[in-house]
Parts: structure tokens; sequence; C-alpha cells
């Protein structure tokens, strides 16, 4: 299956005030030249209201500005906030482009149905978008694995402390340069299988992107770190047993090595966040003739088959990185090593193949890339 165009996609008309004062050229260059993460925001954001009575109105982009709201706003208190993560890349012909946005959008929509918010019609999703990236256009960073990241997200703005959906809604956008995430090399990740802690239960918010879920999520990090590793590994609610994903990223296991290489992710069994990023992989591998399919692995057969050699490599796949491989493993049931602890070959084969995608370097065969901005 692939995406509907976004020439299908009608846009929301969205008024704009250009900044007064943009960034100057030569600080933006200074920026862009090493723009890390999330550090530094593009001149200007977009905004929407939802009210009861008028639906989505009021769509406008404006110079990126502080949010002013009263103390006893419902998003404060009983956290009705969600968010979207997504990047425009900038082709070596200059022109500007999105990742399957409309999978981003669905999500979206998903994520507020489950925190009984507001939907936000496709049109003003992907609308809010294009106007932001067009106004910013020179923040899209060129070369390499950069990106201009992309922050939708939504709040339940009404005022009481009555606890119950929210009357009233604003929708925001927001936009943040980004660098290489591995700008010294490929680097695999050590991580934590949490024991003390779950990300998600049967009927609960896992599958939402929803702002408590990343709350809930930090003691673990921490845990996480203390005992040395990079990054948490959440295991099924009921029994601590059965693999989830890696903060805030889905996993891959790769079982055999060359012509017998065969990839599982961890089926969407409602607590996992569905990513863009696992599903495109499991339409790459078989372009790539690799047989990847949904299944589920517990933390012995993990462990089993590292020490059998049966699992051969093994990676995170998300957005921000795109594929990372998993080279340690620590836990309460002691700690393995994956494959030789580095980067494998399925798992930089899988990654360079989406990547080609992504930048234009090969022919999307999957009507996965959408055309923002011409050359
Ligand atoms: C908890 C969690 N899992 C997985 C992912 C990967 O999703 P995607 O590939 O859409 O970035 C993310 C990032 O959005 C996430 O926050």
């Amino acid at each position: 299956m692939t995406s509907p165009s976004l020439a299908d996609t009608h846009l929301w008309p969205i008024t704009a005030t250009p900044h007064p004062s943009p960034t100057t050229p030569e600080r933006r260059a200074e920026i862009l030249a090493n723009p890390g993460f999330g550090q530094h925001y593009t001149d200007h954001m977009v905004r929407a209201t939802w009210t009861a009575d008028e639906g989505w109105h009021g769509a406008e982009l404006v110079p990126y500005q502080p949010l002013t709201f009263d103390p006893a706003t419902n998003f404060l208190h009983y956290g009705q906030a969600i968010f979207e993560g997504m990047k425009a890349y900038r082709h070596a012909d200059g022109s500007i482009w999105l990742y399957r946005p409309l999978k981003n959008a669905t999500r979206f929509n998903n994520s507020a149905r489950r925190l009984a918010m507001a939907e936000v019609p496709e049109e003003l999703f992907i609308g809010s978008i294009a106007a932001l990236v067009s106004a910013d256009r020179d923040w899209v960073p060129s070369g390499g694995e950069t990106s201009l990241y992309l922050r939708p997200f939504m709040l339940g703005t009404e005022v009481g402390l009555g606890v119950r959906p929210s009357n009233t809604y604003t929708y925001l956008l927001i936009a943040s340069p980004a660098g290489a995430y591995f700008s010294k090399g490929i680097h695999p990740v050590t991580v934590w299988l949490s024991d003390d802690y779950v990300r998600a239960a049967p009927g609960g918010t896992g599958e939402a992107k929803c702002a408590g879920n990343y709350a809930a999520s930090l003691i673990a990090q921490a845990e996480a770190a203390q005992h040395g590793c990079d990054q948490v590994v959440w295991l099924d609610a009921a029994e601590h047993r059965w693999i989830e994903e890696m903060g805030g990223m889905n996993l891959y296991f790769v079982y055999g090595t060359g012509d017998q290489a065969r990839l599982m992710t961890p089926s969407l069994t409602g607590a996992l966040l569905p990513g863009v990023t696992r599903d495109s992989l499991l339409t790459v591998a078989q372009d790539l003739g690799i047989k990847a399919e949904e299944g589920r692995i517990s933390v012995e057969e993990w462990k089993a088959g590292c020490a059998s050699g049966e699992i051969t490599e093994v990676f995170a796949c998300g957005t921000a990185a795109v594929v990372t491989p998993v080279g340690e493993v620590k836990s309460r049931m002691g700690n393995w090593t994956v494959g030789n602890g580095g980067a494998g070959e399925v798992t930089m084969r899988l990654r360079q193949a989406l990547l080609d995608i992504q930048t234009g370097a090969v022919p999307d065969r999957h009507a996965w890339m959408h055309k923002i901005i011409d050359a």
C-alpha cells in the first residue's frame, strides 16, 4: 500500500504574519553548521484553535514566541497533551520533501482519540507543515543525514480544575534543524531491561504519543543510566518477560547471516508505539530480499539466541536516529553481548537503504516521499 499523494490533499488556509526581525543569515548559517538535536528553533510557528462551537479556526503562521496559559488550564494538570515527530529533507537539487507525513497525521489523530481530544483534519496537519516549511525553508539543512525536525503538538486548553475532556484545544507546530544523529560514526547502544517499571499496559496509552508516556519513562531511563546503559528496553506489563520497545524507538531482531538472515520485530500489541520507521523497514527488508515478520521474543530467548549465535544482530529504529545497533544488554538476568557488539551487516544495509530513500539518493518505489518545496 502506498500513501495517497499530497497533491490530493487540499491544504487548510493559513494566514501569515512574518517575523519582524528573523534570525540573520550569518547566525542561521552558524546554527546549521552544527545544529545538534532539538536545541534551536526556526523563526516561525503555526497555531490553530478548536472550540466546540466553531471547530478548527484561526490557523495562522506567526513569529516563534512563548505561550501564555491560565494556571488552571486543563493540560497543565491532567495532561491532555499529544505530539508527533517527523522530518523534512532537502534533496541534492534543493527541493524539500516530507517522509510519509500522512502516517504521522493518522497517528496524531489516533493519539487524540485515545486522550478524548479533538481530531485535527489532515488538511490542517499537512497544511501547517507546508506553511511552516515554506516560511522557514532556509532553515532546512542540506547534506549528509541532516533534516528539519517537525514537532506538531496539541494541548487541552479549557480553564478549570474539573477532570473532564477540555472543550477547547490548541494545535501548534514548531520546527528545529537536526544534524546527523551519529556525527562521530555509528555507535552501538547498551540497553538496560527494565524490570522495576513498565511503559504501558493492555488498555493503557502505550500506542498513543502522549506527553505522559514520556514523563513516566524518565525514571527507568535514569535507572538504565545508573547501570551504565544508554537506553531502557521495556518489557510487557503482565509477565515482565516479552520484549516491547526501546526508549523512543522500536526494536528489530536479526536471525542468521547472509542469504539466510531474517528479521523479526515485536508485534503491535497496543502497548507499543506503532513507529513509522518500524513499518517502513518491514517493506525495505523485503525490497532487499530479507524476510521480515512481526512476532514476539522473551528475555530468555534473546539471551539464549545470542549465546547460541542464532540471533546475530539487534537494532532499534525511529525517526530521530533512523537505525541504531544494540551492542550490549544488561539486566537482572545477566548481561550479554549481541553478535560481536558492533554494528551488524544487515543493520547497516537496512539503515542505508532507508536513508537513501529519505535523502533522495535512490528512486522512491513506494510513494513515501512528498515534495513540498520545489528546487
Ligand atoms: C515510544 C516510541 N517508540 C517508537 C518510536 C519510533 O517511531 P517513529 O519511527 O514513527 O519515529 C517513537 C518515536 O516516535 C517513540 O516515541
